[in-house]
């Protein structure tokens, strides 16, 4: 495991019991040193979808015990009321992406049903399952939907899903089109990121503001940029550096990534909806 190496990125670091908030870490979020046990009120979990070097083969079987790593971590920096929300893209299945691993082999990998166990295993019990539709199209490399799962202690979840839902958050599925790309400054897009709406309604449901946010895979920084407009602290990890312009302009502009500003009207609402105390 890569030797954890701290990275301060941020012009606005909150202080809060001694540690800094809102910072980019570059390094794994395997082990999250920066942060102490049971700090975290919510994390947006959206992995990678290959830990290979190169990027573009897949070993499951090195892939799952990866995330069994991060979800242990997750358990130990997580508040005991706090909620852990994965997204994630179920694959069509394909040797390529399973370095010959035949017995995986099928027309699609459920890796959400996997997500859901591993998280199991670290202390977590799912106790809702949202679908985020990103088009109406029919995908031929990935599928146009990914699952949006929400996890608690197993004693916990049936108090949080009583809990009144915020605007947009009832709907088992969220149509939010358009929301995955973002354009690097070089040129080419990073294709892997959420809607913005999807990190607003959570944190409008699950936190408070000055709770903390964390992203262990920031990767354009959707998630820090969207804790940082809810005034909400936030930690985020990546482990690909030449992410950091991307995600300073997700968070500090001037100018954010245009679905920031179609979706401004919907998280300033989510914001003031949230500034009321919820339990
Ligand atoms: C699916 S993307 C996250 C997208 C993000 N939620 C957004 O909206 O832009 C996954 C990110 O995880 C990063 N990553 C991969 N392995 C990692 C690790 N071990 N620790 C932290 N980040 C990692 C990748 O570089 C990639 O940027």
């Amino acid at each position: 495991m890569p030797k954890p190496r701290a990275d301060a990125t941020s012009p606005k670091t909150r202080h809060s019991a001694g540690n800094a908030w809102n910072r980019v870490i570059l390094h794994t979020c395997e082990r999250m040193v920066e942060i102490p046990d049971h700090a975290v009120h919510l994390a947006v979990v959206a992995p990678p979808f290959t830990n290979d070097k190169d990027r573009r083969t897949l070993d499951k079987e090195h892939y799952i015990a990866f995330l069994q790593r991060v979800f242990v971590e997750l358990d130990r920096v997580t508040h005991p009321l706090g909620t852990l929300v994965t997204i994630n893209t179920d694959l069509r299945d394909h040797a390529r992406y399973n370095r010959g691993q035949r017995e995986y082999d099928g027309l699609l990998w459920h890796k959400h049903s996997d997500i859901c166990r591993i998280a199991a295993v670290a202390g977590f019990a799912c106790f809702h399952t949202k679908i985020w539709a990103k088009s109406l199209k029919t995908g031929v490399y990935r599928l146009t939907y990914s699952h949006v799962q929400l996890f608690r202690r197993p004693n916990l979840a049936q108090r949080l899903a009583a809990r009144p839902p915020v605007p947009g958050f009832a709907p088992d599925v969220w149509l939010l089109p358009g929301g995955s790309h973002r354009r690097l400054r070089g040129g080419g897009f990073f294709r892997d990121a959420i809607h913005p709406l999807i990190a607003a309604r959570c944190i409008a449901q699950f936190t408070r503001p000055g709770d903390l946010v964390l992203a262990p895979f920031a990767g354009s920084g959707t998630i820090p940029a969207v804790a940082h407009i809810m005034d909400r602290t936030w930690m985020a990890y990546e482990t690909d550096k030449s992410l950091l312009p991307l995600i300073r302009q997700s968070v500090y502009g001037p100018v954010r990534p245009p679905v920031f500003a179609t979706s401004a009207l919907d998280i300033a609402l989510l914001a003031h909806h949230s500034s009321h105390a919820r339990s």
